[in-house]
Parts: structure tokens; C-alpha cells; sequence
């Protein structure tokens, strides 16, 4: 009976990870003036960097087990089910985003081979599903590290150049709308699973710190390459997934200790955030508050119609993401829009909608 819930979690993981978090922000193009068509939109493309909370297909074509490009993933995308890479029944946030900024209503993959740089000229994603700030996150389930999101993005720049010209690669840049989300995997596929040895290495707080220096080197490196609008998300209460629930079944409920990681976390990234503004003047970043969110919906599920908001959707509902959700499960449920999560991780498309809207929302507010 010693320490039941941390053998389970070491014990029931290996192909159970991912992240969440979710959301972001933005503005939209020519708000002001209808009549002004003929203009560039103010928001020409949407750049997405971070995990499976945002990636749109990229883990598709690498070598990693983390993947969703097979049924029920994508059951209910518009237009007749297509699993797609999104660890979603549907869209994820920047999908939502992209297409209220008058952009395309999906955000293509960079590595998805059916699109090519007339697509990602208005929108592209670089995200890998199991990823974080932590180097050591991405190794886990050998997807894509951050620094390397961060390569794709050059070379992206240089094909983009390639493509429209130096002059109008450089206003798409500069003027994109550029959504970061990912830290999850930094604490429940690293650090508390205990497969890095990080938790050797560090307190949780100096943990903390240490992410918190890894967002802000990635900040500086696309502030470097052209980013100025940018949406940051913080960590939604972790402890409250359902997975993180399931292996918490002992004592019930959220697990608190997590969700006051993500509180920690979440007060030394808004430090982090007013710290680089103040630094680099050009540079605005909106910090979403995916804590907040999440747990309004969670408190007051009716607002939003669901009827569920501790289990997946994805057969039972409570371990099941990746492979363990596939169509053999006669559990999975008819409505996923009772649903606030889809699988054991990720939340529904009908919860990606409403937090693509809080951001744009706050975006309108506060970005531009
Ligand atoms: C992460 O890995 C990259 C590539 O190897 C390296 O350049 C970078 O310094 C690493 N970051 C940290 C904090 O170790």
C-alpha cells in the first residue's frame, strides 16, 4: 500500500502522456474598416509552437508512438470524420482562430506532406504532441524538441522568402499571430513521472524556474526571428485531467498537489512575461489564462451545455489517449459535446471552440 498513487503513475504511463493546456489569442484582420479590402489584413497568417494541445499532425510522419491519425480521432471534424494528427474529436484552438481571422479553418501541419509553403504562407503549425520546454521532455516519446520547432521556423522563413519575396515574408512574419501552448508534459510525462531524472536534479520549484528560463529563451529566439504578437499559455489545473484523476482514484477528486505546481508555475510565467515586454519593447505577448478557463468550466459545466467534465469521451474515459483510443471501444460515447474531454488528456473540439474564443476575446483586448 506504500505510495499507491506514484507506482501507478511510473507503472500505467509509457504510451499515456501528453499534454494540455490549451489556448491562445489574437486579433483580427481588417476590424476597423470594411472598406478597406484592398489592405493587408492586419493578421496575415496564424504560427503555432508547443505541444499536443496545438499540434495539427506533425507527430503523422515521425517516429514516435504518441499519435491520433487514426478513427475515433476526428470522428467529428465538419465535412464527415478524418482523423488528422489532432488529439481532438474535432479542431483544436488555433483551427477556431485562424478561421475568425478570416484564415483558413485548419492550421496545417509543417511536416504534413499535403500541404506546401502557398499554405503555410497563411497559417502553420510546428508543434509536436508529447513535447515541452524541458529537452528532456521530448525525449521521452521521441517526438520534436522545442529548439528544433524553432529550426522548422527558420527554414520555414527561408522558403517563405523563397516563395513571396523577402519584403512580404517579412510583414507575414512580423504581423502573424503566433500561439504558444505547452509546459504540461514538462511536469506529467518528465518530472513527476520520474523517467528523466529531473526530479534528482531539481526541487519543483527550481523545476519551475527552469522551465520558466526555457519559455523565455524561446520568447527571445522568435521576438529574434520576426515575432511580435504573441499569445502565451499558461498550465490549465493538470491535476484535474482525467488520467491524472484516475491514478488519484485512492484519494478522489483533482490531484491538488498538481494543480498548485501549475498555480506556481503559472504566477512565475506572468513575471517572466511583463520581464521580457519590459526588455523588448516591439513584443507583445498575451498570457492565456487556460487555469481560469478550465476550471470555469469545470465549476459551472452548464454554461457550455456539458454533462461531463471528469472523464474522456474516448472508450472509459479514464486512461485511454493515443492507441488506447481507437474505434475496438464499444464505451465511447455518442455526444462528445456533453464532454469536456475527449480522451484521457485532451479536451473536446466543442472546448477548443470556447477557449479559441476567451483568447480571441482577450486578444481584441489587449494584444494589438
Ligand atoms: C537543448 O538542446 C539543444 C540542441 O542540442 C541545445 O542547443 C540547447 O542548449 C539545449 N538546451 C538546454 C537548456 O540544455
Amino acid at each position: 500500500m506504500a505510495s499507491p498513487r506514484g507506482a501507478h503513475r511510473r507503472a500505467s504511463v509509457a504510451a499515456l502522456l501528453l499534454a494540455l493546456s490549451c489556448c491562445f489569442c489574437c486579433r483580427a484582420g481588417a476590424r476597423a474598416d470594411p472598406s478597406s479590402s484592398g489592405e493587408p489584413k492586419a493578421v496575415p497568417a496564424v504560427i503555432v509552437f508547443g505541444d499536443s494541445t496545438v499540434d495539427t499532425g506533425n507527430n503523422n510522419g515521425i517516429g514516435t508512438i504518441l499519435k491520433s491519425d487514426f478513427p475515433p480521432y476526428g470522428r467529428d471534424m465538419a465535412g464527415g470524420a478524418k482523423p488528422t494528427g489532432r488529439f481532438c474529436n474535432g479542431r483544436l484552438p488555433p483551427d477556431f482562430i485562424s478561421e475568425a481571422l478570416g484564415l483558413p479553418p485548419l492550421v496545417p501541419a509543417y511536416l504534413d506532406p499535403a500541404y506546401g509553403i502557398q499554405d503555410f504562407a497563411q497559417g502553420v503549425c510546428f508543434a509536436s504532441a508529447g513535447t515541452g520546454l524541458d529537452n528532456k521532455t521530448a525525449g521521452v516519446l521521441s517526438v520534436i524538441p522545442l529548439w528544433k520547432e524553432v529550426e522548422y521556423f527558420k527554414e520555414y522563413k527561408r522558403r517563405l522568402r523563397r516563395h513571396v519575396g523577402r519584403a512580404t515574408a517579412r510583414r507575414i512574419v512580423s504581423d502573424a499571430l503566433y500561439v504558444v501552448s505547452i509546459g504540461t508534459n514538462d511536469f506529467l510525462e518528465n518530472y513527476f513521472l520520474l523517467v528523466t531524472g529531473r526530479f534528482a536534479e531539481f526541487t519543483v520549484g527550481e523545476f519551475e524556474d527552469f522551465l520558466v528560463a526555457q519559455a523565455e529563451w524561446f520568447l527571445g529566439q522568435i521576438h529574434a526571428l520576426g515575432a511580435r504578437r504573441v499569445t502565451f499559455a499558461g498550465l490549465s489545473p493538470i491535476g484535474c485531467l482525467p488520467l491524472e484523476r484516475t491514478l488519484n482514484a485512492l484519494r478522489g477528486g483533482c490531484v491538488e498537489e498538481y494543480n498548485q505546481v501549475a498555480r506556481d508555475y503559472n504566477a512565475k510565467v506572468l513575471d517572466m512575461l511583463r520581464r521580457v515586454m519590459a526588455a523588448r519593447p516591439g513584443l507583445k505577448v498575451a498570457y492565456i489564462d487556460v487555469y481560469k478557463n478550465m476550471l470555469d468550466l469545470i465549476t459551472n459545466p452548464s454554461t457550455l451545455g456539458l454533462e461531463n467534465v471528469e472523464e474522456g469521451c474516448c472508450a472509459t474515459g479514464k486512461v485511454e489517449m493515443s492507441y488506447l483510443c481507437n474505434d475496438k471501444s464499444p464505451h465511447t460515447c455518442q455526444d462528445a459535446d456533453k464532454y469536456f474531454f475527449w480522451d484521457s488528456f485532451h479536451p473536446t473540439q466543442k472546448v477548443n471552440q470556447f477557449f479559441a474564443k476567451k483568447t480571441l476575446d482577450l486578444c481584441y483586448q489587449e494584444l494589438l
